[in-house]
Order: structure tokens, then C-alpha cells, then sequence
């Protein structure tokens, strides 16, 4: 990438343009290197961690259609992202499944280059329950990966998770079906909350062991203001990773990138590997490289955030071009210096103003 460096005092005051290809720190010194992109706060799903439906129930109004950003306009902003540094694009939800005719905006993101004309990292977060329905289409489109998220292998306790009564055969054959696609490395994501499935840990490892995918035990956070989050309910990595390597020994693998938000472990046998995401007992804000967009156009410079930047009014404006789109995004990621996670349990007037505050939806900004 070619090192322009803007001066930070000069990003705050905004400047009128940033030129393609400038590398942007926010105020922690932590670059720019992952964008999320929600493209529908809707779920076919109920998670009870995500979208209860006590909160998102038959009378809860999602967004209309006019306010969801367009695929030209999602594209054109993951653009100016991309001038900026971002090498990893995120599709996410909400589940992404159900907006409809996805792989063309798959085949939009597929094709940007970053400056040095290499393509992205292309994947997408997924329930899988439409994989099977669409995994061949995206993976033509040009989608590399997917993770799916799977939280138990019962389906009892898998159905009672979803509350939607969506057995784990079906997002098992989603997965098949974008093994098939070559839709890989798949990842399978489980969010794991005490009393509810932490005994789906040897279940769930034991399945995906020896098949080549990835799977990582998410400790359970207190993302938006739905959940009913305590602490007590926060099964520590530590605790789970002791467990599995009582059953399985496991060996610690090195980060694959800077500011990755699992740690990573291998099994000594040669099944594979498995990984532990501790946002609470082990926070990785530190490098912290993710932006988010939400599915209206707002910029979210953290997953635990209040407040978004409106991009959508400068899609929309008929003036605003992309040198000045990218000066936007710039100036809003200089003066960033989120750090939820390690603040979470802090004692200081920060962390309880952070704590009281009204925090976004996952489903609305996206995983
Ligand atoms: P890979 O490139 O596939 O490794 O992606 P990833 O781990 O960056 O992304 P993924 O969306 O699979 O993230 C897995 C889970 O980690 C998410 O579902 C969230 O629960 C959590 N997570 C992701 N990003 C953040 C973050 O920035 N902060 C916190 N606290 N949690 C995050
Ligand atoms: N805590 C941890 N992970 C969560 N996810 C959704 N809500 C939470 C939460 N409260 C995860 C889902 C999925 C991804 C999109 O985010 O399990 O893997
Ligand atoms: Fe839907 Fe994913 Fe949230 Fe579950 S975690 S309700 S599947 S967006
Ligand atoms: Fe990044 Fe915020 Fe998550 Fe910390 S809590 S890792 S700053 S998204």
C-alpha cells in the first residue's frame, strides 16, 4: 500500500479529500483493515442472546426498504473503504440470506481491487438455514468463505436457542452445502452461555473435528440492549479450553493476522483446528482494525456502539464524490478511540457511562 500518512490534526478538521490509498490510525494508532457490512436488520432466527422475542416480537418495526442502502451504494462506500486500508469484507445481518438477490451484490464487492489490484477477502456471516438454497449462486458470484453460527448439537437446546424451532439437521446440511460450493475455510460459530449450553462443547467439537472446519466457542457478551446479559452468565474461554484439552490436548497455534478476535488452537491428533473469541474475560481491543456499517448507511466505529456516522446523506446528496466520501470515513476514524470491551468491567466514570448508555443491535450493525 502506498504510505500516505494524513496527519491526524488534519483529519480532525476534516480535509476536503483523501487520496486512494491512504493508510488512516484512529487515535489509538489502530489502522483500518476490516469492514462489516449489514445488509438487513431482519432474522429468521430468535436467538435469545440476539434478538429475543420479548423485544423483537410481531409489533417491532424493522427498517423500511427505503432506508436500506442499495447495493450500488454499499459497493460504492466499501470502495472508499478500501482506499482507506480495509482488506477483508464482512457480509452480515440480521441474517444476510434474506435479502434478496444477494450474489448480485456479491459479484459488486467481488470485483473491487484494493490499489494495488488485488482482490478482498470476500465472506459472510450466516444462521445457514439458506445455505442450502443459495450456496452454489454465491460462490459463482465470487463469495470465498462463509462462517455459520451453531450453538449446540441437541436440538432441543439447539431450538430452544433459535426459538424459532429450527433443527440443527438443516443448518448442518447448509454447511454440507457450502462445503460443496467450496465455500471454505468454513468457520462455525457457537455462542456459549452458562446453564444454557455449555454441555454442547464435547458434542459440537467432536463433530467438526476432522472435517476441516473451523470452530470457535464465542463467550457471550452483552451486545445491544436485549439480552438480559450478567456476567454470571459468561462461561470463561479459559474454562471451556481446560475442558476440551482434558478431552482432546490441544497445542496453541500463532495469530494468522493482527488483530484477530479468536485465539487459535490446534488438536495434538491432527483433527484440526478450534477457537476461543473472549471479547469478556480477555478483551482484543487493543488492535482492534473492525468497522462497521449498518444496514441504513450508518458508520459504527465499534461492535458496542451508541452513535453511528450517517454515510447514506452523502450517498444520497448527488454532490458528495468519493475523494470527499473517503475524507468522511477518515476523519470519523482518526478521532475513534472505542475500547468497550476492555473498559466493560472497569471502575471509572468512563466505563459506567459506556455501561449505561443505550447500545446498538447486533442484528442492525451486523457480528
Ligand atoms: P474471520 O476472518 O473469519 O476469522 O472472522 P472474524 O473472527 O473476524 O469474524 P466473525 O464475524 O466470524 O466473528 C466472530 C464473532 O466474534 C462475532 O460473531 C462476534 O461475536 C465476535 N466479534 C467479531 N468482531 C468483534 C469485535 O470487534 N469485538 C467484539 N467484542 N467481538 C467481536
Ligand atoms: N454474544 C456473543 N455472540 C453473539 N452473536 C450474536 N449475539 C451475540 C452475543 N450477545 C454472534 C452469533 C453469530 C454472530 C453473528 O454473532 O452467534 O455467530
Ligand atoms: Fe439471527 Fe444471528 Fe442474531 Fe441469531 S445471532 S438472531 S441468527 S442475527
Ligand atoms: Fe473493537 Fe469495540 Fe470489539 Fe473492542 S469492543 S474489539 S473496540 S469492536
Amino acid at each position: 500500500m502506498t504510505e500516505v500518512r494524513i496527519p491526524l490534526h488534519q483529519l480532525r478538521s476534516r480535509p476536503l479529500t483523501v487520496p486512494e490509498g491512504a493508510a488512516v490510525q484512529d487515535a489509538l494508532q489502530r489502522p483500518l483493515r476490516d469492514l462489516r457490512i449489514s445488509v438487513t436488520d431482519r432474522c429468521n432466527f430468535r436467538c435469545t442472546y440476539c434478538m429475543p422475542k420479548s423485544v423483537f416480537g410481531p409489533g417491532h418495526r424493522f427498517l423500511p426498504q427505503a432506508d436500506l442502502l442499495s447495493f450500488e451504494e454499499i459497493t460504492r462506500t466499501a470502495r472508499a473503504f478500501v482506499g482507506l486500508g480495509v482488506r477483508k469484507l464482512r457480509i452480515t445481518g440480521g441474517e444476510p440470506l434474506l435479502r434478496r438477490e444477494l450474489p448480485t451484490l456479491v459479484r459488486q464487492l467481488a470485483g473491487l481491487r484494493t490499489p494495488e489490484g488485488l482482490p478482498l477477502d470476500l465472506t459472510l456471516t450466516t444462521n445457514g438455514t439458506l445455505l442450502r438454497q443459495h450456496a452454489a449462486a454465491l460462490a459463482e458470484a465470487g463469495l470465498q468463505r462463509v462462517s455459520v453460527s451453531l450453538d449446540a448439537m441437541d436440538d432441543a437446546v439447539f431450538r430452544r436457542m433459535n426459538d424459532m424451532d429450527v433443527g440443527v439437521a438443516e443448518v448442518l446440511e447448509g454447511i454440507a452445502a457450502a462445503q460443496q460450493a467450496g465455500l471454505g475455510p468454513i468457520k462455525v460459530n457457537a455462542v456459549v452461555q452458562r446453564g444454557v449450553n455449555e454441555q454442547e462443547l464435547l458434542p459440537l467439537a467432536r463433530h467438526f473435528r476432522h472435517r476441516g472446519i473451523v470452530l470457535r466457542f464465542i463467550e457471550f457478551m452483552d451486545v445491544g440492549a436485549s439480552n438480559g446479559w450478567r456476567l454470571d452468565d459468561v462461561v470463561p474461554s479459559a474454562v471451556l479450553r481446560e475442558r476440551l484439552h482434558a478431552a482432546h490436548p490441544l497445542h496453541a497455534l500463532d495469530p494468522s493476522e493482527p488483530g484477530e478476535t479468536a485465539e487459535r488452537w490446534a488438536y495434538d491428533d491432527g483433527a484440526g483446528e478450534v477457537g476461543f473469541i473472549s471479547s469478556v474475560s480477555q478483551a482484543f481491543c487493543g488492535q482492534c482494525n473492525r468497522a462497521r456499517l449498518s444496514t441504513d448507511g450508518r458508520l459504527f466505529t465499534c461492535l458496542f456502539g451508541h452513535q453511528g456516522l450517517d454515510l447514506r446523506r452523502w450517498l444520497r446528496d448527488g454532490q458528495t464524490d468519493d475523494a470527499t466520501l473517503r475524507a468522511h470515513i477518515a476523519g470519523h476514524w482518526a478521532q475513534r478511540s472505542d475500547r468497550y470491551s476492555a473498559l466493560r468491567l472497569a471502575d471509572t466514570p468512563e466505563a459506567e457511562w459506556l455501561r449505561a448508555t443505550q447500545r446498538v443491535e447486533m442484528s442492525y450493525i451486523g457480528g
